[in-house]
């Protein structure tokens, strides 16, 4: 979703800008723009200079080439459109009316209508359909009121006007803002939207996630909810809401590849199916290791004396992350015993269910960031801290591939899936990832509640050590396979896939794997829905997908399998090799295992058959049309 990326120091900072801007690609966008603040003139008046463009960011890189604008100040911005089109009017920065204050934002400014009102009878003219314009017109008044009232134009006035400007908005937002008579300030503020700030030798900069300060300091410091900071070539100064000085020491960002190369391959998203294997092995070696202690059936983060309160567990979650927690629910509730209800995220929030006693919440989510969760999860524990009774206490634990993320840091327990930087929108290795986590918290739980034998524990954790093999076999097979198949559904409007059981969720991911990239309509169903409504779409027009792996409703698929061969559908079978093969017109064969595990393994080839029909469409896949890789807003 949207990026900020913004940079104050002694050099010129319109390529870093676009530097910056590019790492932040990877969240979506669809217009990009930057504003530096010119100082070269003699008289030390500065000027703004704008420059913006609908689309990629080469746009507005090609643009700029020609004549670099000037400035050692500047902020960039990459906009996912919400309010008004995705258009060169509507990109960021904006500025105010008298062109001297420019602004980009994240998030959305809930009374931006009323404002607006009563800006336009002030006699402000708006430029832009965007909720962001608001904001640089009421700097700009409450500096002219500074002025007047004989405020030096410095960093400080600014900071000042942007301060009482906050308090005046409603919503989630990030902000930076530069003003042309303040050339050695740029003032940038949060709202439960991220930001972080980088320190650099001489340059202080601040971005939306920290893969955009890669290249420039390894040194950061996120802002909390309500802090703004005024940052000149000569430091930063920290503020909380209240307007006093805060001191936090930064952290250093930990791991190299923060911003990993394609290699050799054509996308990013097919790079990450096939480092699942790795993903698999590295989050076994840390998790469950050969030489586990005896009597631990997993190394798991989480205490023994919090499994033991629990009662049942609640998941919160969205798209592809809400599948792993369905994964996860089935494995917890079926194999470890306890009560599981997954959600999404966006619909707990304004519809949660009554309280329940010795509940763990568990926030899933890749990026950490994305606003649905993360405001699901606040109000939970606000719901509960207010219900002031220790049965209701919030107990909490994340699942995410980003430790450094609001959600990281909200959270008291999390698991760091740890599955590398995930540049492709549709998420891949850190579905694993997750989905491996919970298969971590189901052993835990089936261990301390007893509820399995040693041996059924000691099975699944073997099976499990096998995953990272069968993964790579899988996905060598697999690839070539699906590439071979992927032109007879370019013209498809219509996919179904079935699954049942545990791999029921593999089917809602199947289908919105293939929808987000290959724009091709696709819905998952429980098998036995079926007959229960979509099979009167079925024809030969509309394929159908069949997660179909021996177990306790195998059969139950497969006759399901039937009934859409029997409507002339092209079926399409991920399943073991046999005698019932003969059905499936097409055959994606996964190794015989345990139905427990089988999720693992089925999500593979939906993956390679959604990437190489996107592929062979000639399609963004990694960046697919409207979608964003940190969905920052609700
Ligand atoms: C699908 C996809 C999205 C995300 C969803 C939640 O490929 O990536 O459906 O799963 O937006 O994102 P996170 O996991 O970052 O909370």
């Amino acid at each position: 979703m949207c990026g900020i990326f913004a940079v104050i120091g002694s050099r010129e900072v319109s390529s870093l800008l676009i530097d910056g801007l590019r790492k932040l690609e990877y969240r979506g966008y669809d217009s990009a723009g930057i504003a530096t603040i010119d100082n070269s003139n003699k008289d030390n008046s500065g000027q703004i200079n704008v420059k913006k463009s609908k689309g990629k960011l080469i746009n507005l890189s090609n643009l700029i080439k020609q004549k670099l604008p000037k400035g050692h100040v500047g902020i960039g911005h990459t906009r996912w459109a919400t309010h008004g089109k995705p258009n060169e009017r509507n990109a960021h920065p904006h500025l105010d009316f008298s062109g001297q204050i420019a602004v980009v934002q994240n998030g959305i400014i809930e009374n931006y209508r009323d404002i607006s009102k009563s800006l336009a009878i002030k006699g402000i003219k708006f430029t832009s359909e965007t909720d962001t314009e608001i904001i640089p017109h009421l700097i700009g008044l409450e500096i002219e009121q500074s002025l007047a009232n004989g405020f030096p134009p410095n960093g400080h006035t600014l900071l000042k006007a942007v301060q009482k400007v906050l308090t005046w908005l409603e919503g989630t937002y990030a902000i930076a803002v530069i003003w042309s008579k303040a050339p050695n300030a740029l003032v940038v503020a949060s709202e439960q939207a991220p930001l972080v700030l980088g320190f650099g030798e001489g340059e202080f900069f601040c971005a939306s996630d920290t893969p955009a300060l890669v290249g420039f300091t390894r040194t950061f410091l996120p802002l909390r909810d309500h802090e703004i900071a005024l940052l000149t070539p000569l430091g930063i100064e920290l503020y909380g809401d209240d307007g006093n000085r805060q001191h936090r020491a930064p952290s250093l960002l930990q791991g190299t590849e923060f911003f990993a190369d394609k290699k050799d391959f054509r996308h990013f998203m097919l790079k990450e199916i096939y480092e699942q294997p790795e993903t698999a092995q590295q989050w076994l070696d840390r998790f469950l290791p050969m030489d586990l202690p005896s009597g631990n059936s997993v190394a798991l983060p989480i205490s023994t004396s919090l499994v033991e309160r629990i009662e049942q567990i609640q998941i919160l979650a969205c798209g592809t992350s809400r599948h792993a927690g369905m994964v996860g629910a089935y494995l917890l509730e079926q194999f470890a015993g306890v009560p599981t209800k997954v959600y999404f995220a966006s619909e707990f929030r304004y519809a949660p269910p009554p309280l329940s006693p010795n509940t763990l919440t568990i926030g899933v989510s890749q990026s950490g960031e994305t606003a649905d969760t993360l405001a699901a999860l606040r109000m939970e524990k606000e719901r509960r801290d207010s219900a002031d009774d220790p049965n209701f206490y919030f107990h909490q634990l994340g699942i995410t591939n980003r430790v450094d993320s609001s959600l990281g840091r909200e959270l008291e327990n999390v698991i760091d899936i740890e599955s590398g930087i995930e540049i492709g929108v549709a998420a891949t290795k850190t579905f694993l990832g997750q989905m491996l986590s919970f298969y971590g918290l189901t052993l835990l739980f089936a261990s301390h509640r007893q509820k399995r034998s040693s041996q059924e524990i000691l099975d699944l954790s073997h099976d499990l050590r096998l995953i990272p093999k069968q993964l790579a076999d899988l996905i060598k097979k697999h690839d070539s396979l699906s590439q071979e198949i992927a032109h007879l559904f370019v013209d498809t409007k219509d996919v179904i896939f079935l699954g049942r059981g545990i791999n029921y969720p593999i089917a809602l991911e199947g289908a919105l794997k293939l929808k987000e990239i290959s724009y091709i309509h696709a819905q998952g169903y429980p098998a036995g829905e079926l007959k229960h409504g979509p099979i009167a779409l079925l024809d030969q027009h509309v394929p159908v997908v069949s997660i179909a792996v021996p177990g306790i409703v195998y059969e139950k698929v497969l006759s399901n399998s039937q009934e859409a061969k029997a409507r002339d559908a092209r079926l399409i079978g991920v399943s073991t090799y046999g005698p019932e093969s003969e059905m499936f017109d097409e055959l994606f064969t996964i190794p015989k295992v345990s139905e427990w595990i089988s999720p693992l393994l089925t999500v593979v080839p939906l993956q390679l058959f959604s990437y190489h029909i996107a592929a062979h469409k000639g399609l963004d896949v990694d960046q697919p049309r409207n979608l964003a890789k940190s969905v920052t807003v609700e």
